[in-house]
């Protein structure tokens, strides 16, 4: 590999030891306590401004939990043109002050934990323990793509050749970027897009979803607290008629999209079909994700890792599993201990630590996955179908764990994005079919392998059928800067986030040759 794709050591964010109860009833008095912002406005050169306001809906109780003001198109315009001048000034500012203000983001991150976790739980409905994994990634996020914009971009890089001038290689951000961000996580992608994109040089419009525009506030107004001009940055709230109105102003030099596929292809069409220069996307989608369990597999490990990897944070995860392949010969005692350790799952309230599945994200999420859990209990083996215990809140939207077998992968048409895992059994002359199957989907996110066999596991691995593959482990939470996340194919464009290369991607290169 060539020198420059070695990270220097990076610790990551710190932690929050569970076992420590002093500590962590410290943390838990202080998320209590804590007063998060409870309304996002659009915020254009700085000031906030007024638009169509609706209510912010908690998915723990359905209860009312601010108000945010959706940004108008003439809003979206107006912050083009403040974007327009903020690039000018922001693409000059040396790359070291711009590295400097995601460090001081991340020290406002670390300062106001209580803050951030209090919003990351009733707006988003993570548990604890997961908003403290979002957390902690933001913070790196920050820290990350501070150290590689220093390190690759702060000096260009002198090209050594025959013409005998001096040949140098520069990175300048493209112009205005439109982020655009999903809301499973509201936190870490909202803030991870606009940092990449702030600290390669761009100026950013930056969308938030729909259902989480309160934590999407915050942290712009942390940015702008840690030195990012106001011409730089600006927050449009709203739902996808925002994103397109974005998508659709005229001098829009990227997009960086993260969210489902079909959004993402109506972006695609909508910026080839503008006049003028070609918009460079980003975009990072969904999957339908695999494992695959062979009979030399630890049945514990598995059964542990499938429950993680298809039910933590209610299984709203893009990287989660949706299809557990489980060789036949080991598929009835593998399927016992994986709905046995389901079953212990409690559902309901996020903030009660107990509990292991928090709610799903919205009314309309809950309705699509009901529906697809009546119809397979009509076509699929029902080998588990959970309920939400009478003690998680009355109006709250959540969604037990639910276990279907399927007769065959190419039967699970799609993502389905919730605790519902479907299973298949493979024999095992028949691998080879089966990973067939799998490439027909389309989709590359992420893949699991379970086996105590390396050749099968090169077999499988060098199939290319995912951009993250986890072997003998669960299949979520990648780590920033080790594990450099993203898929391709119908899974997103090929950035990784957290990897080497994500601020390349916000970049263009300028070749400057001078003849000494
Ligand atoms: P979504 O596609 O419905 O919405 C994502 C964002 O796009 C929202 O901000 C939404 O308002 C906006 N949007 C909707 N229509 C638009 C349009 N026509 N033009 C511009 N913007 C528009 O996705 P979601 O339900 O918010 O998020 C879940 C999806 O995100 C899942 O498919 C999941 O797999 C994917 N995801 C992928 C990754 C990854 O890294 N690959 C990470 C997280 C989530
Ligand atoms: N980066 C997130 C994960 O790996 C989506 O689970």
């Amino acid at each position: 590999l060539p020198e420059d794709l070695y990270m220097p050591s990076r610790k990551a964010a710190k932690g929050v030891e569970f076992g420590d109860r002093r500590t962590l009833g410290a943390l838990m008095d202080a998320i209590a306590k804590a007063r998060p912002i409870r309304d996002a406005a659009p915020i254009i050169s700085g000031l906030r401004r007024q638009g169509v306001a609706r209510d912010v809906i908690s998915p723990i109780d359905g209860g009312i939990i601010g108000v945010v003001h959706e940004a108008t198109p003439d809003q979206s315009a107006e912050a083009m043109q403040a974007a327009r001048a903020g690039f000018r000034l922001w693409s000059r500012t040396p790359i070291g002050s711009r590295a400097a203000c995601l460090e001081r983001v991340a020290q406002d991150l670390e300062a106001r934990a209580p803050q951030w976790l209090h919003l990351l739980q009733i707006e988003a409905g993570k548990t604890l323990d997961d908003a403290i994994g979002e957390w902690r990634e933001a913070i790196d996020f920050c820290r990350y793509y501070a150290q590689e914009a220093r390190r690759r971009f702060e000096s260009a890089a002198v090209m050594q050749g025959p013409t005998g001038e001096d040949n140098r290689l520069f990175w300048r951000g493209r112009g205005v970027f439109v982020c655009i961000s999903p809301w499973n996580f509201p936190l870490s992608i909202f803030l991870g897009q606009v940092a990449a994109a702030l600290v390669a040089g761009n100026s950013v419009l930056a969308k938030p979803a729909e259902q989480t525009p309160l934590i999407a506030a915050a942290v712009v107004e942390a940015f702008h607290r840690a030195g990012t001009p106001a011409s730089a940055l600006h927050l449009l709230p709203g739902d996808g008629r925002v994103g397109a109105a974005l998508v659709a102003l005229p001098d829009v030099a990227g997009v960086a999209f993260t969210g489902s596929m079909e959004t993402a292809a109506r972006i695609n069409r909508a910026l080839a079909a503008k006049d003028g220069a070609i918009a460079a996307l980003i975009a990072e989608t969904g999957g339908v994700n695999a494992m695959i369990v062979d009979a030399t597999a630890l049945p514990e490990q598995v059964s542990d890792d499938v429950a993680t990897s298809a039910f933590r944070s209610a299984g709203q995860r893009c990287s989660a599993l949706r299809l557990l392949c489980i060789q036949e010969d080991v598929a009835d005692k593998m399927i016992a201990m994986i709905g046995g350790a389901a079953r212990e799952l409690l559902v309901g309230n996020p903030r009660d630590l107990a509990v292991h599945i928090g709610p799903v994200i919205d009314q309309s999420a809950k309705k699509s996955l009901d529906s697809h859990i009546k119809a397979m209990r009509g076509r699929a083996v029902v080998h588990l179908a959970g309920e939400a215990p009478a003690s998680a809140p009355q109006k709250g939207f959540y969604v037990a764990p639910h276990i279907f077998e399927l007769a065959s992968a190419s039967d699970l048409k799609g993502e389905v994005f919730g605790p519902i895992l479907h299973v298949v059994r493979y024999k095992a002359e028949e691998l080879d079919r089966l990973l067939d199957a799998l490439e027909s989907s389309g989709y590359g996110l992420t893949l699991g392998v379970h086996s105590r066999i390396d050749a099968t596991i090169e077999h499988i691995v060098e199939r290319r059928l995912a951009g993250n593959c986890y072997v003998n482990r669960n299949m979520i939470g990648a780590v920033v800067g080790a594990q450099p996340f993203g898929g391709f194919g119908l899974s997103g464009t090929g950035p990784k986030a957290g990897g080497p290369h994500y601020l390349d991607r916000f970049c263009v290169e300028q070749t400057v040759s001078i003849n000494t």
